[in-house]
């Protein structure tokens, strides 16, 4: 009998899915666990924003219709908050169909992609996807982006690079020095995809926008964007693209025709019209990071500083922590997957979930 994985290309037969966060309702069933915290996906601790709420109560009698497929008016408010034609603009269900579809069109057999070593899970996954060829750049200091490596490391068959700002999971940044360096390096035949899913979060005055660098005569950036983060809408799939527009007529021949759905696309308009949502959240987060570094260095636990809403933190054997976590209702991420035994990924989450985490990690590490 023929099976699928012999049909397909052997990149993709080999491709080991992508493990998400455990779920809490997993962790419920399994270990009868009731009421975990989960600081697990790097979600917003305080909930979608109300108006989004709203927004998609008002919109479920229309259910029966089809969304608009271009997301117009989405795509108009997003062109608009950024002073941009709305041509620029790609929606998407989350970033990772962006980086997925970018990968399909600019990937194949003898094209490769550029990534840096520890950095978001989905770079390798949708270049094996389209039967590319990986680059993996080693990082500076066992954690940061080396830009210039990485500049070093593109060929004449990059067609993709894949930069992450802040990086996921380390919480790390590259500077605007680093940056500007790097974009004068990188041939026109390689698309720069700076992935800023955490954008909003960072404090750092040196931390580039990659929005003011894109020059239609001299290079090609697809700046990434996403709700799922500050704006608390993980679940209802929202990010965007924002590219030149002869690369958004691309992805628009390869997206699917309805590709954002209607409840999604009212949304996320309502959302980015929250500013006390917003302001919240960066003070949630502000708070969150300080509080958790100060006890990390309180309990003599090494962490890298972030400047995301999630640390990355060294416990020593980081499986094992992960699941003395678990059974005390706590949900974090094993970073196993992701080249670090030593460490988990601790997103931040509430006051009180903070709380609750470090004393949980006080007692599992004994101190
Ligand atoms: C670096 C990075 N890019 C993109 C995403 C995915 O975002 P989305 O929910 O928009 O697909 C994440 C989510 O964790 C991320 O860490």
């Amino acid at each position: 009998m023929v099976r699928a994985k012999d049909l397909v290309l052997p990149s993709v037969a080999a491709l080991a899915p992508y493990e998400p966060g455990k779920p809490i309702e997993e962790l419920e069933r399994e270990l009868g666990i009731s009421d975990p915290v989960k600081l697990a996906s790097n979600e917003n601790p305080l909930g979608p924003s109300p108006r989004a709420i709203e927004a998609i109560k008002a919109a479920l009698p229309e259910l029966n219709r089809y969304p608009d497929g271009a997301s117009f008016e989405l795509r108009r408010r997003i062109a608009e908050r950024h002073g941009i034609d709305a041509n620029r603009i790609f929606a998407a269900s989350g970033s990772v169909e962006v980086i997925h579809l970018l990968a399909f069109l600019f990937l194949r057999r003898g094209l490769n992609s550029v990534y840096s070593e520890h950095s978001f899970a989905i770079y390798p996954l949708a270049t094996a996807a389209a039967g590319g060829e990986h680059k993996v750049v080693p990082t500076n200091d066992g954690y940061s982006h080396d830009l210039d490596a990485m500049a070093k490391a593109i060929d004449s068959n990059t067609r993709l690079v894949f930069l992450a700002n802040p990086n996921n999971p380390t919480g790390t940044i590259y500077r605007q020095g680093e940056w500007k360096r790097f974009l004068a390096r990188v041939p026109e035949n390689a698309v720069i995809v700076a992935d800023e899913a955490y954008f909003e979060f960072v404090r750092d005055a040196g931390y580039p926008d990659s929005l003011q660098d894109h020059d239609d005569d001299r290079r090609l950036i697809v700046t990434l964007r996403t709700f799922s983060k500050i704006f608390g809408l993980a679940g209802i799939r929202v990010g965007y693209a924002v590219a030149r527009p002869d690369i958004i007529e691309m992805l628009n021949h390869v997206r699917q025709p309805f590709n954002v759905t209607s409840l999604a696309q009212v949304a996320v308009i309502a959302a980015m019209d929250d500013r006390a949502h917003i302001a919240r959240t960066l003070q949630v987060n502000a708070e969150g990071i300080d509080y958790l570094e100060t006890e990390f260095k309180r309990l003599g636990v090494s962490f890298v500083p972030s400047h995301a809403n999630f640390i990355l933190a060294d416990v020593g054997d980081g499986g094992a922590v992960y699941n003395e976590l678990l059974r005390k209702g706590v949900i974090v991420r094993p970073m196993g997957g992701y080249g670090y035994p030593r460490h988990v990924r601790i997103s931040v989450g509430l006051t009180e979930e903070n709380r609750g985490l470090v004393a949980a990690l006080a007692e599992v590490l004994g101190k």
